[in-house]
């Protein structure tokens, strides 16, 4: 297989592999050494939920075995020990994406929790009729759907950026779409079907200058490579625990301060306030008036756990690694007969969304499970890039730092054995 590669990919593979010591970080995460369907497990669906390491899941049993108590509410010994390392979490996360303060970090479920967040108390307070707010045709699901139902609410107008056949947003036409109207833009970092690394520098800077904020779903960047968001000068950024090694049901929504202090709260209830009475209910500071409730503590914990471990590694060789991974597989995918690759951008990350003549995508997943290789079969919860590109649903195949040269070759074969069992 390897020598139908150009060797300088291969080279460049193998030395980005070394830098970040691929095997280590593969023993890290048990999962990686299982077999299914008696083949070695080829994980290829990162960009769904990746793998966990024995670090991230040793943080949570040491927390419930040791730690556990409710957070910011009692005066005793191991409460406060809880709230140490909640804190202690949130500011790691602050740090690893480059916030300012520990305070603009909220804690979610996840992505979709703090895109909702950010609809239901920014975009209530801020957009109403005849004003607009700009995604593109590239949003996953939760980048769509809670504005249009905060349109719906408030006579808003959702106005979409178009995507060129390589899955680039098209620039000229979010030139033209971005006006006095705009109150706000909500792009998609990386997109999760095609991979397209959006021009987030260029996008920021030129809603800046309309006065815009906006706001960037970083779900399938935050693990891929660095962020900064002083750097980026974005106002929101939104993404998930269990796309980055880290536990599901937990997420961050980052907030300028100064944006987050005028927003009403999300959810009333506990921790959110400062003072009740019938009368009038006083609400608490950042972050905590936006986290009503018992949080996921250890969640909160796992996350701060995973940050520690990434670090470790460092986002900077994690990024080329998988660059180089995907310049791989994307040159092993052209060689498979039939296949079409779906997302082609100028600047992508690890995904490699693909149909072929001889098979649909669901039965090329059945194939490939059955070789061990799981992959994302479907329309990956953004069904308006499906319908620009004419199909009913693509097979995906998503990288992350631990998967191999090795692990694209079986994808491979088990693609060549595809096209034989529908010959
Ligand atoms: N958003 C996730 C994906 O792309 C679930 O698969």
């Amino acid at each position: 297989m390897a020598s139908q590669k150009d060797s300088t990919t291969i080279d460049r593979l193998d030395e980005c592999a070394q830098a970040i010591n691929v095997a280590k970080i593969r023993a890290d995460f048990p999962i990686l050494g299982t077999a299914h369907r008696g083949k070695p497990l080829v994980y290829l669906d990162n960009a769904a939920t990746s793998q966990t390491p024995r670090q991230v899941v040793d943080s949570i049993q040491d927390y419930y075995y040791t730690k556990n108590a409710n957070v910011h509410r009692g005066v005793h010994h191991l409460s406060q020990v809880a709230t140490d390392v909640y804190e202690s979490s949130r500011n790691k996360i602050a740090q690893f994406i480059g916030a300012h303060v520990g305070c603009e970090i909220i804690f979610t479920k996840g992505t979709t929790e703090a895109i909702n967040l950010v609809a239901q108390t920014y975009g209530r307070k801020h957009i109403g009729k005849g004003d607009e707010i700009l995604v593109s045709h590239m949003e996953h699901h939760s980048n769509i759907v809670p504005w249009q139902m905060l349109c719906e609410e408030t006579g808003g107008t959702l106005k979409v950026v178009p995507i060129d056949d390589h899955g680039d947003m098209i620039m000229e036409e979010f030139d033209t779409l971005l006006s006095e109207r705009t109150k706000l833009v909500s792009i998609v970092h990386v997109s999760n079907a095609l991979g397209t690394v959006n021009p987030v520098e260029e996008i920021i800077e030129k809603a800046h200058a309309l006065g815009v904020p906006v706001l960037l779903d970083g779900a399938q960047s935050a693990a891929h490579m660095p962020v900064d968001v002083k750097a980026l000068d974005v106002d929101f950024y939104a993404c998930s625990a269990h796309k980055m090694y880290g536990p599901t049901g937990m997420g961050i929504l980052y907030g300028k301060a100064t944006l987050l202090e005028e927003m009403p709260p999300f959810h009333g209830g506990g921790d959110m306030i400062l003072s009740v009475t019938f009368e009038k209910t006083v609400f608490n500071t950042l972050p905590y008036k936006f986290e009503a409730g018992t949080p996921h503590i250890a969640g909160v914990v796992a996350l701060g756990a995973t940050v520690d471990y990434l670090n470790t590694i460092g986002m900077d060789k994690i990024a080329a690694y998988e660059a180089a991974l995907l310049d791989y597989g994307t040159q092993a995918l052209q060689q498979v007969e039939g296949v079409k690759l779906i997302g082609t951008a100028k600047n992508k990350a690890g995904v490699l969304s693909f149909t072929m003549e001889s098979a649909h995508p669901h039965d090329i997943g059945q194939i490939l499970d059955d070789h061990g290789v799981a992959i994302r079969t479907g329309h990956h919860c953004a069904q308006p890039v499906m319908q620009h590109f004419g199909v009913a649903a693509t097979a995906r195949a998503s990288l992350a730092m631990y998967n191999t040269r090795e692990e694209i070759d079986a994808l491979i074969v088990a693609l060549e054995d595809v096209n034989k069992v529908f010959a």
